[in-house]
């Protein structure tokens, strides 16, 4: 069969997936099992956005409208631009392939940073395009590093801000420099997934440069604080004629008709992102603290996750928890052996994590 795959495919490691509630039930043949492994909305969606899409279910016979008509408005005036300043993906994911078909030609370079999002990396590959990485500093992006790597060839660079698996961010000002010092024949991404969560006053403000440049593409979800993970939703925003060049070739129909409904009614739901702000806040300085009394070290994150180092193999660490039904990510795709991730849950939720982490790390007599 390998005769008959394209090369760049037969090099491709796979995405490993956060492991699904319902598959380690079975597996396990547990009754309770709570996942903290894919950065999700533990409060589930809003309901209004529930109500929305129960009123859409009649509708799942039409096709979506390809164009997203409503939500484009509806962001365009939160964001005071234009509605050809945004396109759709079936979340952000699908975005990452479009902007790589869009853009980059097949010798020219991507470049981002190491241990960052995988997809990337392995949307680039299944394209037969090569990505360039810079080491990380201290768990951060180093964009000075990142701004070494640049040639003639280099025509795209992601930065996951915040990043994810670190949950650290690149500030207002390293952002300032670092733009200022790369030619403009270079794409910027910033993928914002997790912007919702911030909470330092040095976040750099993607928009200020969209208006400012040509060169900038903004990436966003609705997976995360929206709670929609399940629907598939995302979107760029860019300038007009770049983001006119990416809706030619998406797929037409590619955001369903209930993500749209949903996605339509979450965005009026204030009150939902902020109480996911304070659990995320609160759930985050309660797990700081057990953890540092477990003497373990973490990386203090901007974002709904804490990258753990559990000082011994996070695979085996990962693989015990499960027995107790407590779902983490192990790091090892990412290269970090003795990490974990795991993702804010609700307060239940992370002290079953403590408690179960704290069991599986502690040597028995
Ligand atoms: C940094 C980052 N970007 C993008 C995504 C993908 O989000 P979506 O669900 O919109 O495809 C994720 C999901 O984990 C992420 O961590």
């Amino acid at each position: 069969m390998k005769e008959l795959i394209r090369k760049s495919v037969l090099a491709v490691s796979p995405y490993i997936a956060g492991k699904p509630i319902e598959e380690t039930k079975r597996q396990l043949g547990l009754k309770e099992v709570i996942k903290l492994a894919s950065n999700e909305n533990p409060l589930g969606p809003s309901p209004k956005a529930i109500s929305a899409m129960k009123k859409c279910l009649s509708c799942v016979n039409r096709y979506p409208d390809s164009q997203n008509y409503y939500l484009k408005k509806r962001l365009a005036k939160y964001f005071g631009l234009d509605r050809a300043n945004f396109v759709f993906g079936n979340g952000s994911d699908e975005l990452i392939d479009v902007i790589i078909k869009t853009l980059v030609e097949p010798d020219e370079f991507i470049i981002t940073s190491d241990t960052t999002f995988l997809e990337y990396e392995i949307i680039a590959q299944s394209n037969d395009r090569k990505v360039k990485k810079a080491p990380m500093l201290y768990f951060k992006y180093d964009l000075g590093g990142m701004l070494k790597l640049v040639d003639k060839k280099t025509k795209l660079i992601f930065i996951a801000n915040p990043n994810n698996p670190t949950g650290t961010y690149v500030n207002k000002y390293e952002v300032t420099q670092f733009l200022n010092a790369l030619p403009k024949s270079v794409v910027v991404v910033f993928d914002e997934a997790y912007d919702a969560y911030i909470d330092v006053d040095d976040y750099p403000d993607s928009l200020s440069y969209l208006k400012k440049r040509n060169n900038i593409i903004i990436l966003k979800t609705f997976s995360k604080a929206y709670g929609l993970a399940g629907l598939r939703l995302g979107y760029a925003i860019g300038n007009t004629e770049l983001i006119g060049y990416m809706e030619r070739i998406r797929q037409p129909f590619n955001v369903n008709i209930l993500a749209q409904s949903a996605a339509l009614a979450a965005i009026e739901d204030k009150e939902f992102i902020k109480k996911t702000r304070q659990l995320v806040l609160q759930g985050k300085a309660f797990i700081y603290s057990a953890l540092s009394k477990m003497g373990l070290g973490f990386v203090p994150s901007v974002a709904n996750f804490i990258l753990v180092d559990v000082s011994k193999d996070g695979v085996e660490v990962f693989k015990s928890m499960l027995k107790y039904g407590v779902i983490v990510r192990d790091m090892k795709q990412y290269g970090l052996k003795n990490f974990i991730r795991v993702t804010i849950g609700t307060n239940k939720e992370n002290e079953r994590f403590v408690r179960v982490l704290r069991k599986v790390l502690t040597p028995r007599a």
